[in-house]
């Protein structure tokens, strides 16, 4: 069998063994990019023409063999071969199958270093395009489910202790400020992403006549990368990239925890749709939160992505290395794996049922109010700190009686403080606590509105 194989050109005296060959291919993977390598093959080959490199029916050749290439990859018709090693070569070949010599010149001043190298740029492109707009689609959700709830009263919480009432509006508010801060992360991201390594070469540039200006417009790239060395050796716009798609995944994960919290019934805040959830097959009751809990755990994974290519870069000596072959896989299941979480979470988040009277059940048992009360005492002119003091002492008898600090009557209060009054009671109801925290950024229901009007525009304009 080894015999009947191909040597890699001239220079070599005997072929790689099939092991060899199976551990430095790469079509197995950056099959993905075929779409972005014809992209990049017929810019680049729309340029040769253009500087007479080439002459106008190579040109026509060209073209009309990368089209019936892409037709037949989108047929699944494409023959992917191993022993072409990558996509590039897999497509390079199949072109001078069908074209002949043209195909053959569509590799003039160009190397598989700037090639890949584009590439990817190209992938990532439209992979933050695609993930910008899917985390639009998740805040969409938030702010629905935040406006239906901007009066909800749920325990707010520090340590996981019931700290201060909140409005659940304003707790998913929060996450909208997280993915907004993601949104923005990936839109500059992309400003790195999207310059144009092609021109570089192999690592030198090349001494044909290129121009790259004109490579870049065609593939709309915002400008072309300044040096050929760094063009085709640094993947730090991928690292980025997977850093951007790690703080989302901890964003969700963090969320997710909270659904699974909320979810049980020890909590009882919500209830996801079903179809989120899966039952246990010994416990008849079990509504387990199967989505949630795999984002918690997929964003492990995403995390070991972005810590394999800062390994994957570390210590390489400049210029192209093979290594770099090893940052598709990681980078595509970042991608795919994002992608899938974000459009799970946009349904979920619709689907979500609110639990009201439990939630505000919850915040009336943890004596959410103690701090209202150390407010009021201060407006009344009492040092913070004593007001502190007394509280806990309230507190300490609500608890004894077990019952809410608004059910004390005037008497008990008055007790601890003489400046204590009737008017008391109106800021230890949970609705007066929320109303009273009336400014940007509180969680008052008017502010929860006005927030979320803010929100809106600026994720349409
Ligand atoms: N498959 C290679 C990669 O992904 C393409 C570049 C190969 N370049 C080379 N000089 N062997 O990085």
């Amino acid at each position: 069998m080894e015999q009947d194989k191909k040597k890699w050109s001239g220079r070599f005296n005997e072929p790689v063994s099939e092991l060899v060959e199976r551990y430095t291919a790469s079509v197995g993977f950056d099959y993905k990019l075929a779409e972005y390598d014809i992209q990049g093959s017929l810019a680049h080959a729309h340029m040769l023409a253009a500087a007479g490199i080439i002459s106008g029916s190579d040109l026509a050749d060209i073209e009309r063999g990368l089209e019936q290439i892409r037709d037949e990859i989108h047929n699944h018709q494409f023959d992917w071969q191993v022993a072409r090693e990558d996509v590039h070569l897999n497509i390079e070949h199949r072109l001078t199958a069908l074209v002949g010599d043209a195909g053959k010149r569509l590799h003039t001043a160009r190397s598989r270093n700037d090639q890949v190298a584009t590439d990817i740029r190209l992938y990532l492109r439209a992979a933050s395009d695609e993930i910008i707009s899917l985390i639009r689609a998740l805040q969409q959700a938030l702010l629905e489910l935040a406006e239906q709830h901007a009066d909800t009263i749920m325990p707010g919480f520090t340590h996981l202790q019931v700290a201060q009432p909140v409005t659940f509006g304003h707790h998913l508010l929060a996450y909208f400020e997280m993915l907004q801060r993601d949104a923005q992360r990936l839109q500059d991201g992309r400003k790195r992403i999207n310059q144009l390594p092609l021109g570089a070469a192999a690592l030198a540039g090349t001494s044909y006549p290129i121009d790259r200006e004109a490579v870049a417009r065609e593939l709309e790239f915002d400008g072309i990368c300044r040096n050929s060395l760094d063009a085709v050796s640094d993947r730090d716009f991928a690292i980025e990239f997977c850093a951007c798609a790690a703080l989302i995944m901890m964003h969700l994960s963090r969320l997710s925890e909270e659904l699974i919290l909320w979810m049980s019934p020890s909590f009882g805040f919500i209830e996801l749709a079903d179809r989120f959830c899966t039952g246990s097959s010994i416990m008849p009751q079990k509504k387990n939160p199967d989505v949630p809990e795999l984002v918690r755990g997929k964003t492990g994974r995403i995390n070991g992505h972005l810590v394999a290519l800062l390994t994957l870069m570390k210590s390489q000596p400049l210029a192209y290395n093979k290594d770099n072959q090893e940052d598709k896989e990681p980078l595509f299941d970042t991608v795919d794996t994002l992608k899938d979480t974000l459009r799970i979470y946009a349904d979920m988040m619709t689907g979500v049922k609110v639990n009201q009277t439990t939630m505000r059940q919850a915040a009336l048992r943890g004596y959410a109010t103690a701090t209202d009360l150390a407010d009021y005492l201060v407006r009344k002119g009492m040092p913070f700190r004593d007001a502190h003091e007394i509280v806990a002492k309230v507190v300490r008898a609500a608890e004894d009686k077990q019952c809410d600090l608004s059910a004390l009557s005037l008497p008990e209060l008055k007790q601890f403080s003489a400046v204590i009054e009737a008017d008391v009671f109106a800021i230890l109801t949970l609705e007066g606590s929320v109303q009273s925290r009336n400014h940007s950024g509180g969680t008052a229901p008017a502010q929860v509105r006005q927030a979320i009007e803010r929100a809106r525009s600026s994720i349409t304009e």
